[in-house]
């Protein structure tokens, strides 16, 4: 390497490690309206040829896919980021990966992308790739091992959600995040979804539109599905699985119905809406009673079906909210609702499923935050309805307005997130759900599985949502 570039690439490090340490790991952006907007379309400060991040990856499933796509889409990339390393134990995901970055990195007058199928050859090449950040998006059981030896190499860690299936390798995530002054983002992408920065933040938290809100409801329902399959010729053979842990295809692809690699459906999905429950009553909870059964797909080892409810105590009184995942039904797509009493926010990552607030009969008018830009117009007749009416009977009154979110997500929501995540590299933002968010998450949605099995009240105190050394 000649002096000139030798020069250029310690410069590129010291600031990267200079300004990502300065962002911290552990806040969150206060998200107002402006902030909510410029977080998603900040632009890196240390732009110029600082400004160039080499990313690598582990795993590219479905996930990893999305999150490469997210990144990288043309006309709608995220800039500075050049990808040198790709691994993955599955050579028919790794060559979809390579191919997808290659194509990248050819149009960007990069080299090839270095392919891996061991994760420790990987960053044992640190000195070679020069890694400044890894995302992290095998099964939920490899999380805490990879984000891990990730730190440990010098890299910031963007780790797919759930965090860890164990309470114990999720605090040891957080802690070596401290110990190495490595970012640790945590991929609840909600946290950083421009509508749910507007509609939490902005509308319910700062503005109270919707008054005291004491209930909440989410829900995550598929209609039946038959398990995962793969290509025949493109199976990996025994010894493969069983050096990687799996003890057969099948288990490989069906990871998340497996008690050793996933927490089921609850976990897989629930725990990107449970996360919403803790950021709108700004508290964690202090119970969960559920019930579940693994009462339709009799080969699995993870609940079906689980339905919980969690109560939180905070400034206001009491709160509860209401939890299911199906698997034998879309009834209702998902989404979540947190009904205040003056109206509800009924909110999802499709607009299809959620995007608007739902006005009770008595409230107070809402015209003057469509004039601030807060909330659509209503469109519909039911504007119309004279919602002031104290005589109209409330048993057979109308369903209510439904007033429009104004903001378009577009087609890439997880795109946000890692926005944050390599704003957060460069110095320019806080990273929206720290290993410490993840956590308490984790300890939330981790034990509506003890819920269910043990059909106890599980009670939480405060200190658990909590990491120490
Ligand atoms: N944020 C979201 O909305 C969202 C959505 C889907 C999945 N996820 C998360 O993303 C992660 C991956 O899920 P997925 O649906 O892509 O699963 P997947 O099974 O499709 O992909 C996992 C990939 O990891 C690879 N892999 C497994 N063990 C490995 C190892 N030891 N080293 C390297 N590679 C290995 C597999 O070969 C596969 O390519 C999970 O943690 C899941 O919870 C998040």
């Amino acid at each position: 390497m000649d002096k000139k570039r030798k020069e250029t690439k310690m410069d590129r490090r010291g600031f990267l490690t200079r300004t990502a340490a300065a962002a911290g790991a552990g806040a969150i952006l206060a998200g107002g309206l402006n902030k909510s907007k410029a977080q998603t379309t900040q632009k890196s400060a240390g732009a110029g040829k600082l400004d160039d991040i080499n990313v690598g990856i582990i795993g590219v499933g479905a996930q990893g896919q999305v999150l490469l796509n997210s990144c990288l889409k043309a006309g709608q990339s995220i800039p500075g980021l050049r990808f040198k390393a790709v691994c993955d134990i599955w050579k028919f995901n790794r060559e979809k990966g390579v191919k997808t970055l290659n194509a990248y990195n050819k149009a960007k007058g990069f080299g090839d992308v270095a392919e891996f199928t061991d994760y420790k050859e990987m960053l044992s090449k640190q000195k070679e790739l020069d890694l400044d950040a890894l995302i992290v998006a095998t099964p939920d059981w490899l999380h805490a091992e990879h984000a891990i030896a990730g730190m440990n190499a010098g890299l910031h860690v963007y780790c797919e959600k759930e965090m860890s299936n164990s309470l114990e390798l999720a605090k040891q995530m957080v802690l070596t995040s401290r110990k190495t002054r490595k970012l640790l983002q945590i991929g609840h992408q909600r946290r950083s979804n421009p509508r749910y920065l507007h509609a939490i933040n902005n509308i319910v938290l700062d503005s109270k539109l919707l008054g005291r809100v004491m209930q909440g409801y989410g829900q995550w329902n598929r209609a039946v599905s038959e398990d995962i399959g793969w290509p025949a010729k493109h199976a990996l053979t025994a010894a493969e699985l069983a050096t990687s842990g799996y003890d057969t295809m099948s288990r490989f692809r069906n990871w998340r119905w497996y008690k050793t690699y996933g927490g089921g459906p609850i976990v897989d999905l629930g725990s990107h809406q449970i996360d919403i429950f803790s950021w709108i009553f700004k508290t964690n909870p202090v119970s969960v009673i559920a019930s579940g059964g693994i009462d339709y797909y009799k080969a699995h080892e993870w609940y079906d079906n689980v339905m919980c409810i969690f109560e939180y105590k905070n400034a206001e009184g009491m709160a509860r909210a209401f939890y299911q995942v199906q698997t034998t039904t879309r009834h209702g797509g998902f989404h979540e609702a947190f009904m205040g009493e003056n109206g509800t926010l009924v909110i999802s990552e499709v607009p299809r499923d959620g995007n608007w607030l739902e006005k009770e009969i008595n409230a107070p008018d809402w015209n003057k935050w469509v004039k601030k830009g807060y909330l659509k117009e209503v469109s519909t007749k039911m504007a119309k309805t004279k919602t002031t009416n104290v005589m109209l009977d409330v048993r057979v009154s109308p369903a209510p307005p439904k007033w429009p979110l104004p903001i378009d997500l577009g087609a890439l929501p997880h795109q946000p997130h890692l926005h944050n995540f390599f704003d957060a590299v460069r110095g320019n933002a806080k990273l929206n759900c720290p290993g410490e968010i993840g956590y308490e998450t984790a300890v939330a949605v981790l034990a509506v599985n003890k819920a269910v099995e043990t059909q106890k009240k599980i009670e939480f105190k405060p200190e658990e949502f909590e990491v120490h050394a």
